[in-house]
Formats: C-alpha cells, structure tokens, sequence
C-alpha cells in the first residue's frame, strides 16, 4: 500500500508536520510519499491520500484547494485524511472555511486542524503588518504528540480496511 502525503506551505511549517505524519506512519511499515502538492506526479499510483495545507486569512491555499478540486473524481476513490496549520498561539480560530467545504464534497475519513508556526524572520513585510495586527504571536506551537496519534489513527484504520477486505475475499 502506497499513501500520498501531500502539503501546501508558504514558510515551512506544514512541511514539518507533513513529514512528521510520514515519519509516523513509516514507523508502522507504512510506504508514505511525503511531497509538495505542486510535485505530485500521478494520483492514480496512491492506495490513500493525506492532504494539509496552511491556512493563510482563513483559507487553504490556493494549490492545495485547485488540487482538490481538479482530482476530486479520483480522491473520493481512496481513503482520504485532510489537516490543515493553523493557529498561533492560545486564541482559537475558526477552522478553515475549504475544510468544512471538502468534509462535505469529498469522502473524508477524517481531518485534523493543528497549531502551526510564525517566525518573524520568514514573513514579507506586509505579512508581519498583519500579524501585529491581530496580535498573533510568534513561535513554533506544532504539538507532535498531537500529529503522531493522528497519523497513529490513520495507520490503524488503514489496517482495519485491509484486515476487512482480506476477510471478503477469503
Ligand atoms: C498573514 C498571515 C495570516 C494568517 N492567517 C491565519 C488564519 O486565518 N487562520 C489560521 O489558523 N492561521 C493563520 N495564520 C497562521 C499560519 O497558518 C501558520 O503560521 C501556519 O502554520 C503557516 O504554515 P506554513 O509555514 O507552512 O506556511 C496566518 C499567518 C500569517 C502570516
């Protein structure tokens, strides 16, 4: 079994927790692809798809919400996880308005919002004016224990469909 794992990031930080999912689920024996959205080559050689993207004014971005939509015919055929990264600090968000979207148009097995990251020094100067804006604080607040059960989760259903199917076609 073959398992995409595809990210849209701007800064880096939804690489990490891409990779951080691959790292776990390879742990578990699993074959995990961990790419940039824009790198994918061939959705059809993947038994599963995990897909997250960064949330930037409340919306994935544009390549990962484009990806979705142009192979939304070949997703709903795989089992299916999407995450996004997303809030900074201790204040709340509202999750991203094409997660709540894809939930309802795509077979989704299960979706996740996790906490991201801001460093300073990686921002355009029009990006820092509206993080002092929203008094968003910088920092690094990626909660791997919270990605490592996520992906744990994965690896277990993933099992149990293999186990299922087995049992049919025995
Ligand atoms: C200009 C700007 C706007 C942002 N808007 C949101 C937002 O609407 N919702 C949210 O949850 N996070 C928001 N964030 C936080 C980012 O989503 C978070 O830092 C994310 O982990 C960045 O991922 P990346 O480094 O992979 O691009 C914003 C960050 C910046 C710099």
């Amino acid at each position: 079994m073959s398992i995409l794992i595809a990210y849209a990031s701007k800064h880096g930080a939804t690489v990490g927790i891409a990779e951080r999912i691959g790292a776990a689920l390879h742990l578990r024996g699993l074959d995990a692809c961990v790419m940039s959205i824009s790198e994918v080559p061939d959705l059809q050689r993947y038994d599963a798809a995990i897909i997250g993207s960064a949330v930037y004014m409340g919306r994935w971005m544009k390549e990962a919400t484009s990806f979705v939509r142009q192979h939304q015919a070949q997703l709903v055929r795989v089992p299916l996880w999407l995450f996004s990264s997303g809030p900074v600090g201790p204040k709340s968000l509202p999750e991203a308005a094409d997660l709540v979207e894809f939930r309802t148009l795509l077979n989704v097995r299960g979706d996740a919002t996790f906490d991201g990251a801001l460093e300073a020094q990686k921002l355009s100067l029009s990006e820092r004016m509206m993080v002092k804006a929203v008094r968003a604080p910088y920092g690094d607040y990626r909660k791997w224990d919270r990605i490592d059960e996520w992906a744990g989760a994965i690896a277990n259903s993933l099992a149990a469909s293999a186990t299922e199917q087995h049992v049919q076609m025995a």
